[in-house]
Protein backbone atom coordinates (compact mmCIF):
# COMPACT_ATOMS: atom_id res chain seq x y z
CA UNK A 1 0.00 0.00 0.00
CA UNK A 2 1.47 3.35 -1.39
CA UNK A 3 -1.16 5.54 0.02
CA UNK A 4 -2.20 6.15 3.49
CA UNK A 5 -4.86 8.25 5.52
CA UNK A 6 -4.20 9.73 8.79
CA UNK A 7 -7.00 11.67 10.01
CA UNK A 8 -8.18 14.32 7.07
CA UNK A 9 -4.79 14.25 5.26
CA UNK A 10 -3.51 11.58 2.64
CA UNK A 11 -0.02 10.88 2.60
CA UNK A 12 2.57 8.83 -0.29
CA UNK A 13 4.93 6.42 0.46
CA UNK A 14 8.27 8.55 -0.20
CA UNK A 15 11.34 7.19 1.13
CA UNK A 16 11.29 3.56 1.79
CA UNK A 17 13.02 1.61 5.15
CA UNK A 18 15.73 0.38 3.29
CA UNK A 19 16.81 3.64 2.12
CA UNK A 20 16.11 5.30 5.22
CA UNK A 21 18.62 2.57 7.38
CA UNK A 22 21.21 2.76 4.71
CA UNK A 23 21.13 7.25 5.28
CA UNK A 24 21.08 6.42 9.02
CA UNK A 25 24.27 3.85 8.58
CA UNK A 26 26.13 6.09 7.06
CA UNK A 27 25.71 9.25 10.05
CA UNK A 28 26.59 6.07 12.45
CA UNK A 29 29.93 5.67 10.42
CA UNK A 30 30.82 9.28 10.22
CA UNK A 31 29.93 9.84 14.50
CA UNK A 32 32.06 7.01 14.43
CA UNK A 33 35.00 7.93 12.71
CA UNK A 34 34.80 12.17 14.08
CA UNK A 35 33.72 11.42 17.70
CA UNK A 36 34.97 8.45 19.50
CA UNK A 37 37.82 9.90 21.61
CA UNK A 38 35.04 12.43 22.81
CA UNK A 39 33.06 10.87 25.26
CA UNK A 40 29.99 12.68 24.08
CA UNK A 41 26.68 12.90 25.72
CA UNK A 42 24.02 12.17 22.64
CA UNK A 43 21.00 14.26 23.79
CA UNK A 44 17.98 12.65 21.91
CA UNK A 45 14.94 15.05 21.34
CA UNK A 46 11.28 13.87 21.56
CA UNK A 47 9.41 12.82 20.25
CA UNK A 48 10.24 12.79 16.75
CA UNK A 49 13.94 11.64 17.07
CA UNK A 50 13.10 8.26 18.93
CA UNK A 51 13.10 6.46 15.77
CA UNK A 52 16.17 7.65 14.56
CA UNK A 53 18.17 7.92 17.77
CA UNK A 54 17.49 3.99 18.33
CA UNK A 55 18.55 2.89 14.92
CA UNK A 56 21.60 5.47 14.73
CA UNK A 57 22.93 4.66 18.64
CA UNK A 58 22.85 0.67 17.79
CA UNK A 59 25.66 1.16 15.38
CA UNK A 60 27.64 4.16 17.51
CA UNK A 61 30.65 1.85 18.89
CA UNK A 62 32.51 3.86 21.38
CA UNK A 63 31.49 4.94 25.21
CA UNK A 64 28.88 7.80 25.50
CA UNK A 65 26.00 8.36 27.28
CA UNK A 66 22.32 8.91 25.80
CA UNK A 67 19.69 11.11 27.19
CA UNK A 68 16.95 12.85 26.43
CA UNK A 69 14.77 15.90 26.23
CA UNK A 70 11.02 16.57 25.23
CA UNK A 71 10.31 19.79 23.34
CA UNK A 72 7.07 20.97 21.14
CA UNK A 73 6.89 23.30 18.54
CA UNK A 74 3.97 21.85 16.33
CA UNK A 75 0.50 22.37 16.19
CA UNK A 76 -0.94 20.00 12.67
CA UNK A 77 0.83 20.88 9.68
CA UNK A 78 2.20 24.26 11.06
CA UNK A 79 5.42 25.23 12.98
CA UNK A 80 4.12 27.45 15.98
CA UNK A 81 7.28 29.49 16.26
CA UNK A 82 7.60 29.10 19.87
CA UNK A 83 8.85 25.94 21.29
CA UNK A 84 8.73 24.67 24.30
CA UNK A 85 10.20 23.04 26.83
CA UNK A 86 8.06 19.91 28.10
CA UNK A 87 11.38 17.43 29.86
CA UNK A 88 14.09 19.47 30.57
CA UNK A 89 18.02 18.32 30.86
CA UNK A 90 19.21 16.43 34.28
CA UNK A 91 22.44 15.72 33.34
CA UNK A 92 26.01 18.28 33.08
CA UNK A 93 27.33 19.30 30.14
CA UNK A 94 29.98 21.86 31.59
CA UNK A 95 32.85 20.78 29.17
CA UNK A 96 31.39 18.50 27.18
CA UNK A 97 31.09 17.55 23.85
CA UNK A 98 27.43 16.98 23.28
CA UNK A 99 25.52 15.57 19.67
CA UNK A 100 21.65 17.04 19.75
CA UNK A 101 19.81 14.16 17.60
CA UNK A 102 16.70 15.47 16.44
CA UNK A 103 14.43 14.21 13.64
CA UNK A 104 14.17 17.37 11.33
CA UNK A 105 15.82 20.85 11.35
CA UNK A 106 12.73 22.62 9.48
CA UNK A 107 12.78 26.15 10.43
CA UNK A 108 15.84 25.85 12.68
CA UNK A 109 14.14 27.60 15.36
CA UNK A 110 13.77 24.43 17.80
CA UNK A 111 17.88 24.08 16.85
CA UNK A 112 18.52 27.85 17.74
CA UNK A 113 16.86 27.54 21.26
CA UNK A 114 18.36 24.22 21.87
CA UNK A 115 21.98 25.39 21.11
CA UNK A 116 21.49 28.74 22.89
CA UNK A 117 20.86 26.50 26.20
CA UNK A 118 23.56 24.28 25.84
CA UNK A 119 26.05 26.77 25.27
CA UNK A 120 24.48 28.88 28.28
CA UNK A 121 24.90 25.25 30.54
CA UNK A 122 28.31 25.24 29.58
CA UNK A 123 28.79 22.71 27.11
CA UNK A 124 32.36 22.41 25.22
CA UNK A 125 31.40 21.48 22.20
CA UNK A 126 27.80 20.83 20.07
CA UNK A 127 27.37 18.91 17.31
CA UNK A 128 24.15 18.71 15.69
CA UNK A 129 23.04 15.04 14.28
CA UNK A 130 19.63 15.71 12.19
CA UNK A 131 17.85 12.45 10.58
CA UNK A 132 16.15 14.88 7.99
CA UNK A 133 16.98 18.57 6.95
CA UNK A 134 14.55 21.14 5.05
CA UNK A 135 17.25 23.18 3.60
CA UNK A 136 14.70 25.46 1.63
CA UNK A 137 12.66 25.98 5.09
CA UNK A 138 15.70 27.18 6.94
CA UNK A 139 15.57 30.85 8.55
CA UNK A 140 18.08 30.63 11.29
CA UNK A 141 21.78 30.44 10.77
CA UNK A 142 22.44 26.90 11.69
CA UNK A 143 25.12 24.14 10.36
CA UNK A 144 24.01 21.35 10.61
CA UNK A 145 27.02 18.77 11.22
CA UNK A 146 25.54 15.33 10.24
CA UNK A 147 22.18 14.94 8.20
CA UNK A 148 20.96 11.48 6.92
CA UNK A 149 18.68 13.06 3.94
CA UNK A 150 17.72 16.50 2.63
CA UNK A 151 14.28 16.71 1.55
CA UNK A 152 12.19 19.44 -0.09
CA UNK A 153 9.62 21.89 2.16
CA UNK A 154 6.59 19.28 2.44
CA UNK A 155 5.11 18.52 5.13
CA UNK A 156 6.90 14.34 6.17
CA UNK A 157 4.94 11.63 8.61
CA UNK A 158 6.82 8.28 9.65
CA UNK A 159 10.21 6.94 11.62
CA UNK A 160 8.93 9.26 14.67
CA UNK A 161 7.65 12.22 12.78
CA UNK A 162 3.85 12.65 13.42
CA UNK A 163 0.80 14.35 12.16
CA UNK A 164 -1.01 15.87 14.99
CA UNK A 165 0.25 12.74 16.91
CA UNK A 166 -0.08 10.34 14.49
CA UNK A 167 2.18 8.26 12.12
CA UNK A 168 4.89 8.06 14.21
CA UNK A 169 4.97 4.51 14.25
CA UNK A 170 5.62 4.22 10.46
CA UNK A 171 8.63 2.43 9.80
CA UNK A 172 8.96 4.70 6.05
CA UNK A 173 8.46 8.05 5.32
CA UNK A 174 5.03 9.34 3.79
CA UNK A 175 4.64 12.69 2.52
CA UNK A 176 1.09 14.64 2.54
CA UNK A 177 -0.39 14.54 -0.87
CA UNK A 178 -4.06 16.39 -0.07
P1 LIG B 1 11.79 23.86 13.40
O1 LIG B 1 11.84 24.50 14.74
O2 LIG B 1 10.90 24.62 12.44
O3 LIG B 1 13.13 23.58 12.78
O4 LIG B 1 11.01 22.51 13.55
C1 LIG B 1 11.55 21.41 14.09
C2 LIG B 1 10.49 20.44 14.56
O5 LIG B 1 9.27 20.54 13.82
C3 LIG B 1 11.00 19.05 14.31
O6 LIG B 1 11.71 18.59 15.42
C4 LIG B 1 9.73 18.27 14.06
O7 LIG B 1 9.25 17.73 15.27
C5 LIG B 1 8.75 19.26 13.51
N1 LIG B 1 8.61 19.14 12.04
C6 LIG B 1 9.19 19.89 11.09
N2 LIG B 1 8.84 19.51 9.85
C7 LIG B 1 7.99 18.46 10.02
C8 LIG B 1 7.29 17.60 9.09
O8 LIG B 1 7.36 17.69 7.85
N3 LIG B 1 6.53 16.62 9.66
C9 LIG B 1 6.41 16.45 11.01
N4 LIG B 1 7.06 17.23 11.90
C10 LIG B 1 7.84 18.22 11.41
MG1 LIG C 1 11.07 17.17 16.84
Amino acid sequence: MNTIQIKDKKFALSIPETEILATVRRVAEDINRDLADTNPLFICILNGAFMFAGDLMKIVNFPCEITFIKLSSYDGLYTTGTVKEIIGLNESVVGRTVVVVEDIVDTGITMERILGSLRAKGAKEIKIATFLQKPDALQRDITVDYVAMKIPNNFIVGYGLDYDGYGRNLKDIYTVVD
